[in-house]
């Protein structure tokens, strides 16, 4: 028998590789609220159409902490975390024909199968395989054939989106992967799995952002951050950043932003400022926080007569907008995003590109880096506002 250097591989004969059980780190959400356990967990190998990835870098996503937030219902537990990832393709499960071991690879929490009607439109990148019942944010806890490959302590532990990136090993679907450049930056481009991609293809995708408009974006995270990169790159005349926590001012203004402004400074509701500062609304306005509060604040401060609302954040235990149609016939529309708007497979390459070729600047956006670990402290980093992201290193 020969044994090869990747350590889930055995070969029986020199043709027929017999994937085995790998163990390895990762950090495990047992219970909502609380902190999340480095433990041991073996990930069995891909079955069918599956892939199974050594990740090499994921970075903390908002999402990441909604989940386990109390607040939030039917977080599927225990469940190992983490979609903004990057790794290396370990081993193929059969039929698996566009990857192969060493691929440099981006897994993808919105599925491309390429075969269905909504795959087959050019108008949308939902795919006939997400949930049409369930919550975006908890759908793909299990594989294909609804079991997990992930087992810890002998008990079952749900996926994530379907990436589950807090594990130094993960088993993804061939329709959840893209393969990108060999010489890709994988503690770079881990932040296109989700967060930049979803607010940079939200102005351009889904606000569709023109040349000389006036913007908002609320929320300077990552997501938002990247919005005001997408309406710059969109030709956006000004672009009004709004956050509460005014230490995130000097990165939005290095990105893009023309105007800073702080709710809690202000002595009249934020969408009357917007309002009165451009002259009756701005033209495109971007939700980046969710909830019903910032949700209403977006939409009231776009202009009536064509201003449009896309609606990005997603809060926990959030209590949705109401909306009068007398609201709507005066010309405002409202919209969301799902990943930006992205064809997922086909577009990350040509977004890890566009970075490669400096078009849009992600260095900004990684403000701590720590090993795997430390994901705690990640955690803290991210709710005390004190980072922008933390890529983890597996
Ligand atoms: N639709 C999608 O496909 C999609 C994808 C990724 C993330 N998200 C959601 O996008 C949101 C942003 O993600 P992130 O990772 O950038 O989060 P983040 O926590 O890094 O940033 C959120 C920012 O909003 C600010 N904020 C909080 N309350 C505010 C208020 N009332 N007014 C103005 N600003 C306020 C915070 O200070 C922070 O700077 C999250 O809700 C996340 O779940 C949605
Ligand atoms: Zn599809
Ligand atoms: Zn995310």
């Amino acid at each position: 028998m020969i044994i090869n250097s990747y350590s889930g591989i055995f070969y029986i004969n020199e043709n027929k590789p017999q994937l085995q059980v790998i163990k390895c780190k990762a950090a495990i959400a047992w219970e909502a609220g609380k902190p999340l356990c480095i433990e041991e967990v073996e990930v069995a190998p891909p079955k069918a159409h599956e892939v199974r990835v050594q990740i090499v870098a994921t970075s903390l996503c908002h999402t990441d902490a909604l989940t386990i937030d109390p607040k939030f219902e039917d977080a599927p537990l225990p469940v190992i975390l983490g979609h903004e990832s990057a790794g290396i393709v370990e081993s193929v499960g059969p039929g698996v024909t566009n990857f192969k071991p060493g691929d440099k690879v981006i897994p993808l929490y919105a599925p491309q199968c390429k075969k269905c009607k909504f795959c087959l439109s050019p108008l949308t990148n939902i795919c006939e395989k997400l949930s049409r019942d369930k919550n975006p944010a908890t759908d793909q806890e299990l594989m294909a054939d609804k079991t997990s490959r992930f087992t810890c302590k002998g008990k079952s532990i749900y996926h994530f989106l379907g990436i589950s990136g807090f594990s130094q090993y993960t088993v993804v679907s061939d329709t959840n992967l893209a393969k990108i450049d060999d010489d890709a930056n994988l503690q770079r481009v881990c932040l296109l799995g989700c967060g930049f991609s979803t607010g940079y293809g939200a102005a351009i995708n889904n606000a569709k952002v023109t040349p000389g408009s006036t913007c908002a974006v609320f929320g300077l995270g990552s997501v938002g951050l990247s919005a005001i990169m997408g309406c710059k790159i969109a030709g956006a005349s000004r672009i009004i950043a709004i956050d509460i926590n005014s230490g995130k001012f000097p990165k939005a203004k290095a990105l893009g932003a023309t105007d800073c402004l702080n709710p809690r400074d202000q002595n009249k509701p934020i969408q009357k400022v917007i309002t009165e500062l451009t002259g009756g609304g701005v033209d495109f306005s971007l939700d980046c926080v969710g909830g019903s509060e910032v949700m209403r604040a977006a939409f009231e401060c776009t202009t009536i007569g064509g201003g449009t609302c896309t609606l990005i954040g997603v809060a926990a235990g959030d209590k949705g907008l109401t909306i009068t149609t007398p609201e709507l016939i005066l010309g405002r529309t409202i919209n969301s995003t799902f990943f930006g708007g992205w064809k997922s497979v086909d577009s990350i390459p040509k977004l890890v590109a566009d970075y490669k070729n400096k078009k849009f600047d992600l260095d900004t956006l990684v403000t701590h880096t720590l090993p795997l670990d430390k994901i705690n402290e990640a955690y803290d980093l991210m709710n005390q506002g004190k980072s922008i992201r933390t890529v983890l290193i597996l």
